[in-house]
């Protein structure tokens, strides 16, 4: 497979470049140029069999908010329509769970009810949630506009060794620190497998599909968070021990996708 990986030279972009190994990978960052100036990214997009679009700046304090907004937006919109006209046939678009609008909202929102699916309500004031959601509304357009195929990831906190370990003892020292992410996680060589395997799903269209850890960050068990942090949330689901409030149904159907990596020692984690 000919894939053309945005974001190369960041976190997620390099773990997805290296689980790649094999394929003719087109590794994109800014020594390439910028994903916003579109003559200079039309030739790069001949002969591609997928584009998986993992740049961006990565939270609302990036840089300022304007450019947090028009570089993810813009550089989202010239890279996609490009590629769907282009041809190419897969998209592969990391979002983020935040595009639901809870984990960097000004004031303190809860979700209207849990396990959180792909069709919740958006409820965000920030920009970096609008930026990542307009991001898939592209998506959905491109596989209308052009016929490609697109699959919109929306991942939560992603981390491994340093940064996961670092990231547990925040949200374990006070898990109300944590209450905007509902407590979501995903080791980072999981999230690049997942994007591995949007690549090859089965799907028509524009897909939006959660993708997450199955189990919390935290040590008090979800009900008991959710009754303390989210009191007016309507829990539609048991969230059974430290079940994570996000509804994974679709990444196992449709992607047939399961995270590996733990940290609970109870799960044997790695
Ligand atoms: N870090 C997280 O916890 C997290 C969580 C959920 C979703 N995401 C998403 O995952 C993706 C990767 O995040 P990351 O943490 O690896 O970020 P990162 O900052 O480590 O990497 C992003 C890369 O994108 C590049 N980039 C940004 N704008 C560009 C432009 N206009 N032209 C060319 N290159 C550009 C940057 O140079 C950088 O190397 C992002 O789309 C982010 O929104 C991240």
């Amino acid at each position: 497979m000919r894939v053309l990986v945005t974001g190369a030279g960041g976190m997620l972009g390099a773990e997805i470049v290296e689980q790649l190994a094999g394929h003719e990978v087109l590794a994109h960052d800014r020594h390439v140029g910028d994903l916003r100036d579109r003559e200079q990214l039309e030739p790069l997009l001949a002969g591609l069999d997928a584009v998986v679009h993992a740049a961006a700046l990565p939270s609302p304090l990036s840089a300022a908010e304007p450019e947090v907004f028009g570089n993810n937006v813009d550089a989202t919109f010239q890279l996609l329509d490009a590629a769907g006209r282009a041809g190419v046939k897969r998209i592969v678009y990391v979002s983020s769970l935040s595009a639901v609008g809870l984990a960097w909202s000004s004031r303190p929102q809860s979700p209207v009810f849990a396990p959180v699916t792909e069709r919740h309500p958006y409820v965000g004031d920030d920009v970096y949630g609008l930026s990542k959601l307009v991001g898939e509304l592209i998506g959905e357009t491109v596989s209308r506009r052009w016929g490609s195929e697109v699959i919109s990831l929306r991942f939560p906190f992603i981390g491994t060794g340093e940064r996961l370990r670092g990231h547990l003892e925040y949200v374990q020292r006070d898990p109300g620190a944590d209450r905007a992410s509902l407590w979501s996680w995903i080791d980072t060589r999981d999230a690049g497998r997942a994007v591995i395997t949007a690549l090859t799903a089965r799907v028509e269209g524009h897909a939006l599909v959660n993708v997450a850890a199955p189990d919390t960050t935290s040590l008090v068990p979800t009900v008991e968070l959710m009754r303390r942090y989210h009191p007016t949330t309507r829990l539609d689901g048991p969230l059974d021990g430290f079940a994570v409030p996000f509804s994974l149904g679709l990444s196992r159907e449709l992607l047939g996708f399961t995270p590996v990596h733990a940290w609970r020692p109870m799960n044997g984690g790695t």
